[in-house]
């Protein structure tokens, strides 16, 4: 569970999150609104690299603001990035192992590198150079990285951008079974309507670092604002 309360950021004069209080509970939730509206932002906030001015987040129970970037891994958290990082002359498996050996002990980083290679259905090109990989298989390289070590949060950032309808359906599919299969919850952001539909139980719409509406998506998406604001309809 997701805790967000009264968060603000400031950039010089503007506000790309400004007192932002919601709880996202469902195993996977979405984040949606259009382009600015601070979706990314947030992400850098609860992953560490962006200092809010004031607020506190708590993921399950726990206080993650006075936490640094490197001890929140430890705790759990995990992210991809909208431009995705996977080290291009590391094969797949190595780009799974950089993250093991900063949060595992030595003996358990093999079989966490392992399940997770498997579960994003890589082990057939685990050897391959992260530049040799197309981009779908980069993309699953960098769920793998999120799913090493005892994720709690991850976070995905437009995770199926850029990827064909098959392959997003594929996506779909490992992250809907991400919760049960390693005990994490998943916050995705994603323009793909459809896919936050069939993929997030709940969601929250962003709209200029506000709160929109945070509930059951099927709700969210028929809500007459969200649907001015972001679908672009009246
Ligand atoms: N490092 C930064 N410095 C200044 N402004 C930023 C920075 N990062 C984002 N912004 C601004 O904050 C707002 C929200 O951006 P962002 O969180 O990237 O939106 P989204 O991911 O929803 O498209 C935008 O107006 C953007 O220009
Ligand atoms: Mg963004």
């Amino acid at each position: 569970m997701i805790e967000l309360t009264n968060i603000t950021v400031r950039f010089g004069g503007i506000k790309p999150i400004d007192q932002l209080t919601a709880t996202l509970k469902a195993p996977v939730a979405g984040l949606i609104g259009p382009n600015g509206a601070g979706k990314t932002t947030l992400l850098n906030v609860l992953s560490g690299f962006v200092k809010p001015e004031e607020g506190s987040v708590l993921v399950s129970g726990v206080p993650l603001l006075s936490l640094s970037p490197l001890n929140r891994v430890k705790a759990g958290l995990r992210r991809s990035f909208q431009t995705e990082q996977v080290v291009e002359d590391m094969s797949a498996r190595d780009n799974l192992y950089a993250i093991a050996d900063h949060v595992l002990p030595a003996a358990e980083r093999t079989q966490s590198v392992e399940t997770a290679l498997s579960f994003v259905r890589l082990t057939a090109v685990a050897d391959v150079m992260g530049a040799r990989l197309n981009l779908f298989q980069r993309r699953l390289v960098e769920l793998g990285k999120c799913l090493v070590g005892k994720p709690k949060l991850i976070l995905l950032d437009e995770p199926a951008a850029g990827l064909t309808d098959e392959e997003g359906a594929v996506l779909k599919d490992l992250v809907l079974a991400i919760p049960q299969a390693f005990g994490a919850q998943v916050l995705v952001i994603d323009h793909d309507v459809e896919l936050i539909r069939a993929m997030c139980s709940e969601t929250m719409v962003l709209d200029y670092g506000r709160l929109l509406v945070v509930g059951p998506t099927a709700e969210v998406l028929e809500n007459e604002s969200v649907r001015r604001a972001y679908l672009g309809e009246i």
